[in-house]
């Protein structure tokens, strides 16, 4: 028998043990694989492309479309029931000239102004959620904070009425039971939603004849009425995917990154000390590495090749699928020094947790905002805030593109 020890073996990817720590598979792809071609739990073959450099060039890559028309097998990739919803003209799906008309209106309606007067709001609201449990003295930080928080967030700032907003926690909240699961729930659940945006923004149309209006809706068919053209279809796709893409993204920005500050109690005790001294450099720079670190879109989403093209010295044949690893290339010895480190005040740290390139988040101003607050909150009121479950025992969501908790039970002092 040969004692000489060979490369080590390909890992197995999408087992539980990948969901619960991906990080070492990747390190192997990037390794010896960069570019490494997969077939995903659905079944659907696409290539994983995870170093820094590749990565970063490909998310800016006008060759690879981001319409799933390009996919040589349209139809099995994308969000369930999207299709059957009439809700595939949103900023996700499609490419220049529409993604330019569209992002450049939506912009005008979804201004930084915007949201840092919505200031707070988020305070306000992270503050009530915080106050439902603070007298326990535990709480499941997954399901009481960090998934309500985002959706109530966004509801408020499209302008969806307060007393409709628990059906859009329940819609919300069958997508991300159910994400990587049974897909006609979700699918149910995407169609309730198409139904009922496409009647709210009838009703803000008729209603901004009377009244102005300040919602982002609002904002959106004004602008739209003011010479650029949205369809009423484009205005539900844009309604959706705010809110499909700003909810889970932000849920496990909370959630994984509360898990990594217990889980690294020296520099959790560095945020709080500053926190407490009225800094705000720390929590900034804080944030933006447990985006990098362990953040919440595990993979960019879907990209097809127009045609056949090249990829850190690999040829992808034109109708392939291409994902991006944005949890992979954010780990690159390459670009980051000690990656496997988490330091909040990491600096040099042009992470791809937002993407890159004309997709890059729109929503990412609003991301901050809320991951902030949040953070800065729980570490203030509970300033004692500690896991209550063995780290080997929590379970992760299996989905593709996101990485986050099903759960994160803590313990605190309660107060009142
Ligand atoms: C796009 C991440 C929160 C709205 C993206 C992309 C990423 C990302 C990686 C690019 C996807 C790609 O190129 O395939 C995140 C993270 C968030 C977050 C990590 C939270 C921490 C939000 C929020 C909103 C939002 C709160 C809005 C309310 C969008 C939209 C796009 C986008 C509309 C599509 C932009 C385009 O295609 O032009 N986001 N996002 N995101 N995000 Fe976010």
């Amino acid at each position: 028998m040969s004692t000489t020890p060979g490369p080590a073996p390909a890992p197995d990817l999408f087992t539980w043990e990948f969901a619960s720590d991906p990080y070492p598979a990747y390190a192997w792809l990037r390794e010896h694989a960069p570019v490494h071609r997969t077939t995903l739990p659905s079944g659907v073959e696409a290539w994983l492309v995870t170093r820094y450099a590749d990565a970063r060039q490909a998310l800016a890559d006008q060759r690879l479309s981001k319409n799933p028309v390009h996919h040589v097998e349209p139809g099995k990739t994308g969000i369930p029931g999207e299709r059957s919803a009439g809700l595939m003209t949103h900023l996700l799906n499609i490419d220049p000239p529409d993604h330019t008309r569209l992002r450049r209106l939506v912009s005008k309606a979804f201004t930084p102004r915007r949201v840092a007067e919505f200031t707070p709001r988020v305070q306000e609201l992270t503050d009530r959620l915080i106050d439902s449990f603070v007298e326990r003295g535990s709480a499941d930080l997954i399901h009481e904070f960090a998934f309500p928080l985002p959706i109530y967030a966004i509801c408020d700032l499209l302008g969806v009425p307060a007393e409709d907003q628990d059906d859009f926690r329940d819609w919300a909240g069958m997508m991300i039971r159910h994400g990587g699961g049974p897909r006609g729930g979700v699918a149910r659940s995407v169609k309730k939603m198409r139904g009922y945006l496409a009647e709210l923004i009838h009703r803000k149309r008729e209603g901004l004849r009377q009244e102005g209006a300040d919602d982002l809706i609002s904002g959106l068919i004004k602008a739209s009425d003011h010479g650029e053209h949205l369809t009423e279809n484009e205005a539900a796709a844009m309604a959706f995917i705010l809110l499909f893409a700003g909810f889970e993204t932000t849920v496990n920005l909370i959630g994984n990154g509360v898990y990594q500050l217990l889980r690294h109690p020296e520099e959790r005790a560095r945020l709080q000390a500053s926190l407490a001294a009225g800094e705000t450099g720390l929590l900034e720079t804080g944030v933006e590495e447990l985006l990098r670190y362990d953040g919440p879109v595990e993979m960019a989403t879907w990209r097809y090749a127009t045609r056949a093209l090249t990829i850190g010295g690999q040829e992808i044949p034109a109708g392939d699928p291409v994902l991006v690893v944005l949890a992979a290339a954010d780990r690159d010895p390459e670009r980051f020094e000690g990656p496997d480190t988490l330091d909040l005040a990491r600096r040099d740290n042009q992470h791809l947790g937002y993407g890159h390139g004309i997709h890059y988040c729109l929503g990412a101003p609003l991301a901050r905002l809320e991951g902030q607050t949040a953070l800065a909150t729980l570490l203030t009121r509970l300033p004692d805030l500690r896991l209550a479950a063995d780290p080997a025992e929590l379970r992760w969501r299996g989905g593709l593109i996101m990485r986050g908790l099903r759960t994160l039970p803590v313990e605190f002092s309660p107060s009142v």
